[in-house]
């Protein structure tokens, strides 16, 4: 049977379904080459002196690991010029990155996270790069930080690349979610995983359990039951999956199903939640509710949370569906509080 490029993916959507216009089938494919090289550096390890800190902090006060800052500059170099883009804005900056002057202006915005799960790098664990497109809103020239606040409900499209074994590229422009595999020897992207669905029930989960003395009494419930496994209300058991790269967590889930947490808990309450709005929990949300999961902070929807600022963070519970809205109406549940 003849393999399916990307390009030819993107084509198609393009073309009979018009499901994405000309600018966002370039937008996407000028991020797909970016991840590309990103994963060429990313599998030289130490080879290439490319791992450890780079003795600078992030806008978070994070300390950057030298391929945060590599992985964040390739980004911004293969996106700036192509006239598909208004402005970028990134984990590893504190401001939007305006399109140079010397360049034409697209219609969209991108936000992205260059390597996310990036401690895992120095252990040769799963890392990833997570994107968000957005339009840039009508009449906005020059995009500062305001132009990025919309509800993840308004992307068009999102994706993740995963640097694993393998190299796959995850993506939705709203039509369902698809997997692609970096053939390494052809350099080309291969579609492996059309329509990616997640299963509505699951046996396992993925929560850093060592914050369990800080969780809130609602989440602290719903573990306590998956941990009692057979014995207790749920009558079954249930396994713990913990990589602490998100992307290498949400893959699990859209290959096998499952249900990944990072809750509000007492220790990080004051920062709002642990995961970014913008570049982390709205990209997946988007892409899990496609593929038939759902995505939470406990309470709300999570694409339709405003945001209120670039590096906003966020309480996270997503994946299979039946799973995430127990959580939900665990929430609600005034007994539980
Ligand atoms: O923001 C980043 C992140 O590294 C996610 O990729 C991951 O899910 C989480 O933080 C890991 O957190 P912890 O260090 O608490 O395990």
């Amino acid at each position: 049977m003849a393999r399916v490029t990307l390009t030819q993916f993107l084509i198609e959507q393009q073309r009979s379904a018009q499901h994405i216009p000309a600018d966002l089938r370039l937008l996407i494919e000028v991020v797909a080459r970016a991840v590309k090289v990103i994963s060429v550096h990313v599998g030289k390890g130490a080879v290439a002196g490319l791992l450890g800190s780079a003795d600078s902090e992030n806008v978070q006060g994070e300390v950057q690991k030298k391929l945060d800052v590599i992985t964040n500059e390739l980004l911004l170099q293969a996106n700036e010029w192509g006239g598909h883009l208004a402005a970028m804005a990134s984990e590893e900056m504190e401001e939007p990155f305006p399109i140079p002057n010397r360049y034409p202006k697209g219609e969209y915005l991108l936000v992205f996270d260059p390597l996310d799960g990036s401690s895992n790098i120095d252990v040769n664990v799963s890392v990833g790069t997570i994107f968000s497109v957005l339009h840039c809103p009508e009449g906005v020239t020059d995009p500062t930080a305001e132009a990025f606040l919309q509800p993840g409900s308004r992307q068009v499209a999102a994706g993740y690349a995963i640097y694993g074994p393998a190299t796959n590229l995850v993506l939705t422009v709203g039509t369902g979610v698809h997997g692609f595999t970096l053939d390494r020897e052809f350099g080309a992207w291969v579609l492996t995983h059309s329509d990616i669905r997640i299963p509505e029930d699951t046996k396992e989960f993925a929560i850093n359990a060592s914050r369990s003395r800080f969780w809130e009494a609602p989440v602290k419930r719903y573990v306590d039951e998956l941990m009692a496994g057979r014995d207790g209300p749920r009558e079954q058991d249930f396994n713990m999956r913990w990589v602490a790269s998100m992307v290498a967590d949400v893959h699990r889930i859209l290959a096998r199903g499952g249900i990944f947490m990072y809750p509000m808990d007492e220790k990080n309450r004051a920062n709002g939640g642990h995961l970014r709005l913008l570049y982390e929990a709205n990209p997946m949300a988007f892409i899990v509710e496609q593929a038939g999961g759902a995505a939470s902070t406990g309470h709300q929807r999570i694409l339709d949370v405003q945001p209120k600022g670039l590096h906003q963070r966020v309480p996270v519970v997503l994946g299979s569906k039946n799973e995430v809205e127990r959580v939900v109406r665990y929430h609600a549940e005034p007994a539980a509080r």
